[in-house]
């Protein structure tokens, strides 16, 4: 649970425990009848049972489970996540002293009955993450004074928000976020004085973002990500004196940032990623003292002006896919709080002045730097280059720039490195056995260079794919990256995000001039999920040693010189969903059985003389020889990418806005 998040349990089970302090079970007391009726009928109407909703076992339903009463009567009916399906029965507005009704989390389907919204005492309503359609009562507050939670999110409902909201003026945390809200946000809204949480994130809420959004003064959290809101920012941020959360991100906000915006004392976490921003990116860090998270990808924003330098408390941000085109150097070296930055398709230049001042940056943990300093050097530590010291990167990511030279030597010394990526480059020599000593390492891309001589038999060593033991812990971001197409040689590209510790472990070396054998040894990693050497000069039989990587799902060997036989071994890889050994100098009889029995013909394709073998111990359908003796017939191999292969990964994008979105740390 993130502080976010506990935070407003605390604040959400300090309300609510008002009501538990007089909360007890007087077993003498016999229920209400009316709200027994309310109960059974409501239990009546599902299509799956409470067990212990039986009133000739327990008359006594304020012993049910999810049942709190007051006296006689039912005060709290909570059944979040109990798994129930059906529909939300309308007798539920006979229990006239309800404050908490809670039906989160279940399989509920249908409409929310009209006539709950008279139950005077609600305090909080949650039907969130359920299957509920349909739009919402217009009348939906007349009588609900009292309601200060109120959750539709992630359903089906749909319509416009109910201008009626504004009357639910306890209000303080309204969440219709992933819904299918469509029109604008109705001005009553913003008379709710208590406020402090508004989540209207992924619903189709459109028009611009209005002045009157200043008077929500209490306002904490505030999420309007991924709808279709345009317009200017107003700048009404200097009313909003305890936000601490904004996030915009994935609308057609256009114009600059407005001063309040970029003055805010209060902002924690800033998302504007992926809008039609511009102008200077003038954050005034002096004033923004409490600014952690930051990102403006994707926007139309220049270079960052003098203010951001002074932002010490800055944790992450993200200034990928912008032409930022700063003349000189970004002046990072105040940043001493930085753990996590993304400058991926930024047109910079100097790849060595960059990593210079970056690594003023001591926390540096993660860095993105792909698309940019396209046919500049790699910088190499004395007596050639500079020396750059970066001891606590983890991620780094340089891809698909054209970088020249070789191997950076630097890295050497980046002990806690456990992600690389240098895809895409023009690197030559060879891959330094050093880099089997990171005992964290467990992603390695190196695909589409011009690497030579042997894989490096340090590899099989990798301490963390060994032991399976790898995650990329205190790094709550998502990056944006691209996702190259699989089966389709159009190589399309899309940008999806990803949380770095979502990456499988892989070792990828396609697209090299590598030669020489493939390790026994790789056997070690039992860890390794994809392994891709595809594409080089690999020679030597495939060793039946790679039975033993268990978690193996993608194993391509093709376009290489490989001979032998196909070890029969390899069926035992039950993961193994994808397998490619095509274009080499493979022969023998194909393995069957295991997953050997799903892979396409093509996988086997352009070899010496490979073939399936005689099916005949199972086979109730003898094939003629010819057919089962011959070579596969030859179709061009045309799948590029695997599902899960990820070359020049390009930003990051902060998570915190992703979990908003996603119901990740509310929900
Ligand atoms: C029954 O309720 C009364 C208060 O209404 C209480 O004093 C008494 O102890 C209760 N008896 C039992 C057995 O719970
Ligand atoms: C309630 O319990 C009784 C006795 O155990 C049982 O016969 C009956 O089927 C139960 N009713 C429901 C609705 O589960
Ligand atoms: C409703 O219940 C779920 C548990 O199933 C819980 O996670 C959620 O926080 C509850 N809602 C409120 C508003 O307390
Ligand atoms: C709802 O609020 C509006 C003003 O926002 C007010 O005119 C109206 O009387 C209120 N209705 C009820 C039922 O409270
Ligand atoms: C960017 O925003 C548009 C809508 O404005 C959306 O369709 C698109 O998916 C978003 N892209 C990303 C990568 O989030
Ligand atoms: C900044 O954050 C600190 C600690 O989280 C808090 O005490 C302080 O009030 C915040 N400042 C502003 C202006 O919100
Ligand atoms: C930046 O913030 C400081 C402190 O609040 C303030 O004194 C200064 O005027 C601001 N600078 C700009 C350019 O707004
Ligand atoms: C950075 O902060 C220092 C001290 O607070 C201040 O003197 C300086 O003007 C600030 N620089 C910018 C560019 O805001
Ligand atoms: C990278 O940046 C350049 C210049 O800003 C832009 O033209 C190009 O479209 C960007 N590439 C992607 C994939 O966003
Ligand atoms: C790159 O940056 C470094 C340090 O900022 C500077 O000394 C060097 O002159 C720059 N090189 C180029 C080609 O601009
Ligand atoms: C390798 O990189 C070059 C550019 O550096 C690109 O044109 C080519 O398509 C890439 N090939 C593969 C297979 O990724
Ligand atoms: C490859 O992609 C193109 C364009 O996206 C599409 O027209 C074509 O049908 C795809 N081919 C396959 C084999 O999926």
């Amino acid at each position: 649970m993130g502080f976010h998040s506990l935070f407003w349990s605390i604040i959400l089970i300090s309300y609510i425990s008002f009501g538990t302090s007089t909360t007890q079970k007087f077993q003498n007391f016999t229920t209400s009848p009316s709200d027994l009726k309310a109960l059974t009928d409501f239990s009546s109407c599902l299509e799956s049972v409470i067990l212990d909703w039986n009133s000739s076992t327990y008359p006594d339903c304020c012993t049910w489970s999810g049942v709190t009463c007051v006296g006689p009567k039912v005060v709290r009916l909570e059944l979040g996540s109990t798994g129930l399906v059906g529909k939300i029965s309308a007798s539920l507005a006979g229990l006239d002293q309800l404050r908490v009704l809670n039906l989160s989390h279940n399989f509920f389907t249908g409409s929310l009955p009209h006539n709950l919204f008279h139950l005077q005492n609600l305090e909080v309503m949650d039907f969130g993450n359920n299957h509920l359609e349909g739009p919402i009562n217009t009348a939906i507050c007349s009588s609900l004074p009292r309601l200060q939670v109120f959750k539709l999110s992630n359903n089906f409902f749909s319509g416009k928000i109910p201008e009626n909201l504004g009357n639910c003026s306890s209000l303080k945390y309204l969440s219709i976020k992933g819904n299918d809200f469509s029109g604008s946000i109705p001005v009553s809204i913003f008379e709710l004085q208590y406020l402090s949480v508004l989540h209207l994130q992924n619903n189709k809420l459109s028009g611009p973002l209005t002045e009157e959004v200043g008077k929500l003064s209490n306002l904490v959290d505030f999420d309007i990500s991924n709808d279709e809101f345009s317009g200017i920012l107003p700048n009404i941020f200097v009313g909003l004196t305890k936000l601490e959360f904004f996030s915009a991100e994935s609308n057609r906000f256009t114009g600059e940032l407005p001063a309040s915006l970029v003055n805010s004392p209060s902002l924690h976490m800033l998302d504007l990623r992926n809008n039609s921003l511009s102008g200077s990116l003038n954050l005034n860090c002096s004033a923004m003292q409490n600014l952690t998270y930051i990102s403006v990808s994707s926007n139309q924003f220049r270079c960052p002006t003098a203010g951001l330098w002074n932002c010490s408390r800055l944790d992450a941000i993200d200034l990928s896919f912008m032409n930022l085109n700063c003349e000189s150097s970004f002046n990072f070296k105040n940043l001493q709080s930085l753990t996590q930055l993304s400058l991926s398709n930024a047109s910079m230049h100097n790849l060595s002045g960059t990593l210079k001042i970056l690594s003023h940056c001591r926390n540096l943990g993660t860095v993105f730097l792909s698309m940019n300093f396209h046919n500049e050097e790699m910088p190499q530590p004395p007596p050639e280059g500079q020396d750059l010291e970066f001891s606590n990167l983890k991620v780094f990511v340089l891809g698909n720039s054209q970088i020249e030279g070789s191997f950076p030597a630097w890295l050497r010394g980046c002990k806690m490195l456990q992600m690389l990526d240098l895809s895409r480059n023009h690197l030559t020599g060879s891959i330094p056995s050093w880099i089997g000593k990171f005992n964290n390492l467990y992603y390695l891309d190196l695909t589409n260079n011009s690497f030579t001589g042997h894989i490096p038999q340090s590899l099989t060593m990798l301490l963390s794919l060994q032991h399976k033991n790898f995650s990329l812990e205190g790094t709550p971001f998502a990056f944006p990256l691209y996702a190259y197409g699989s089966g389709n040689n159009t190589f399309k590209r899309t940008i999806t995000y990803k949380k770095v510790s979502s990456f499988r472990p892989s070792l990828l070396l396609s697209y090299n001039k590598l030669e020489g054998p493939i390790w026994p040894g790789f056997g070690n990693l039992k860890g390794l999920h994809g392994m891709d050497l595809k594409h080089n000069s690999l020679s030597g039989p495939i060793p039946w040693q790679l039975s033993s990587m268990t978690m193996l799902e993608i194993l391509d060997l093709s376009h290489n010189k490989l001979s032998g036989e196909i070890p029969q071994s390899l069926v035992d890889l039950s993961f193994l969903s994808s397998f490619d050994v095509s274009y080499s100098q493979l022969h023998g009889e194909i393995p069957t059985k295991g997953q050997f029995d799903t892979f396409p013909p093509t996988s086997f394709e352009g070899n010496k003389d490979l073939y399936h073998g005689s099916i005949s111990d199972s086979s109730f359908t003898p094939s003629p020889p010819h057919v089962t003796r011959s070579p596969p017939h030859h179709e061009k191999l045309e799948i590029i990418g695997f599902p899960f292969w990820f070359g020049g990964v390009a930003g990051f994008f902060i998570t915190i806005a992703m979990c908003f979105a996603s119901g990740w740390v509310f929900s």
